[in-house]
């Protein structure tokens, strides 16, 4: 493996060999413990950050409460000024902070790029929607009244995000949540921290060059009880958690017992559905980019392939040949098309996944493994593998974020729709066929019961315009395009009586 040298990429973006966790948007401190990131590309230190302890929170927290008071007063458009701003620095780091998001966690440059892409493409939307933050007006019942609405920033936004999109899903909700007047405080996952430094250096420029008050975008770079601190603190308004289902029930109960607003964005357990009406070259390229893209760590990573009877065989041998063809190694090689897994865990919960399948009754038609050797130094390599299942089997129910797919086999639509409906989570889904009543079926409300429904593309790569996220286990939020800046503000409805006297509504009389 060529060796990889990032230090000059990394310098560009404020990041050293030692860090600092939490910021304000300022300057860096912390007096936490250490956190040590080591790439998963190469197994080498790439820098270590000091944690934010409960002293650094108590700080973080007092300042954002202070700067939500200033910057709700900003205008709106304003505000989008801050993020038009933003985005632009985004443009000019791209491709430092593209390569440190492949190297830090794993996934291709490309898709490193592409990640950054994303927070570009919702700040520019962001901007849009800073002069759109559009309530209705309605009709009162009573003469001499008049009705509207208008919505109101919330305060304080929690944001905690996992290592798979360690950029990007902060921007999705950092973007929205500032244009509608809250501030925020991120907590990264602990696995990728220096990506979470690199994006919070480049808005701490942002907010130098423009004098904002600190306090705007925090961040907090620490373990699981700093977390549980945002989740229960009654000061944060909403929470915006990406991860598992798992740890996003917790989350979700914690923050319901106080009556906070949350947005979850938990497991997807996504399937493509191949007709036999599918256009196979087509499917074949969308079931393997979705498979193993990012070495099947999206939640929207296509996870199985329901195919009809008829095509099932060829598929099947079709994707045999592509998996032979796929390239493991170095993401920051362009040549390859699957890096390594995140960590050591996330290549044994790989392991017993494949070991589950297989006395389930699972049949491996391309088997799986840890690559070992010179070019495999973290031992977070592993070969994306395909099995042959029955939807039913307990692991095909559950989410293992690794490139393990699982190929079912169906007579009829309706049966397909069933089994793609038939496990707990429900967040990606598509269909590949090129018959009209098909696709409409499928689309329809007695079709797919996901949050994103696909025709003649894959599960994963959803744009940023529109709203993302899934129904059931996958938690019922909703980030990033459409409406979905409502979540961030508070809705409030007004009636002014313009008259000199005061009918009630509902034709009530109340008489003196
Ligand atoms: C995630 O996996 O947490 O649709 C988000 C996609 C990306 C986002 C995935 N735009 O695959």
């Amino acid at each position: 493996m060529s060796s990889v040298s990032i230090s000059e990429n990394l310098k560009r973006l404020g990041i050293t060999s030692e860090n600092h966790g939490t910021s304000t948007g300022r300057d860096f401190f912390s007096s936490g413990e250490k956190i040590e990131s080591y790439s998963p590309v190469d197994g080498k230190l790439i820098g270590s950050v000091n944690a934010s302890d409960h002293q650094d929170y108590e700080k973080v927290l007092a300042k954002a409460q202070e700067a939500y008071i200033e910057f709700r007063q900003i205008p709106a458009p304003k505000r989008g000024d801050m993020v038009r701003q933003f985005g632009n620095k985004l443009r000019a780091y791209k491709d430092d902070l593209g390569k440190l998001v492949s190297y830090e966690m794993g996934k291709s440059l490309q898709e490193g790029l592409g990640e950054v892409q994303e927070m570009i493409d919702i700040c520019d939307f962001a901007v849009g929607l800073s002069r759109q933050l559009h309530g209705y007006t309605m009709h009162s019942e009573r003469p001499g009244h008049r009705m509207y609405e208008q919505y109101h920033p919330l305060g304080i936004v929690g944001v905690i995000s996992a290592f798979n999109f360690p950029v990007a899903v902060w921007s999705w909700n950092a973007a929205l949540a500032w244009i509608c007047g809250n501030v925020v405080i991120w907590k990264p996952s602990e696995k990728t921290p220096l990506c979470a430094i690199a994006c919070q250096n480049i808005f701490n420029e942002v907010a130098k060059e423009n004098n904002l008050p600190e306090g705007i975008s925090n961040l907090l770079i620490a373990d699981h009880e700093i977390g549980d601190r945002l989740v229960k603190d009654k000061k944060v308004a909403l929470v915006s958690f990406t991860g598992s289902t798992r740890v996003g029930r917790i989350v979700g109960k914690n923050v319901a017992e106080r009556f906070g607003k949350s947005i979850l964005e938990l497991g997807g357990n996504n399937a493509i559905i191949i007709t036999e009406n599918a256009d196979l070259n087509m499917s074949i390229i969308g079931a393997v980019f979705g498979a193993v893209g990012t070495a099947g760590q999206r939640c929207t990573s296509t996870r199985r392939l329901i195919i009809h009877e008829s095509v099932y065989d060829e598929v099947k041998n079709r994707l045999v040949k592509a998996y032979g063809q796929l390239k493991i190694g170095n993401p920051l090689n362009e040549t390859n098309h699957v890096g390594p897994l995140i960590d050591q865990s996330a290549v044994k919960q790989y392991q017993d996944s494949i070991e589950k399948c297989k006395s389930e009754g699972g049949k491996f038609v391309v088997e799986g493994g840890v690559l070992e050797g010179n070019d495999y130094k973290s031992s977070c390599y592993v070969k994306p593998c395909i099995a042959e299942v029955e939807n039913s089997y307990a692991i095909v129910q559950h989410e293992t974020f690794a490139p393990i797919l699982y190929l079912i086999k169906y007579k009829t639509l309706d049966e397909a729709i069933a089994i793609q409906n038939d496990v707990p989570q429900g967040l990606s889904s598509a269909i590949m066929t090129q018959n009209l009543r098909e696709a409409e079926l499928f689309l329809s409300y007695g079709g797919s019961d996901c949050g994103i429904a696909n025709v003649n593309i894959g599960t994963s790569g959803a744009e940023i315009g529109g709203a993302f996220g899934g129904e059931k286990e996958t938690g019922g939020g909703r980030e990033s395009g459409s409406d979905v800046w409502k979540y961030y503000m508070r809705r409030q409805t007004n009636t002014i009586n313009y008259t000199t006297s005061l009918p009630l509504a509902q034709g009530i009389k109340f008489d003196l």
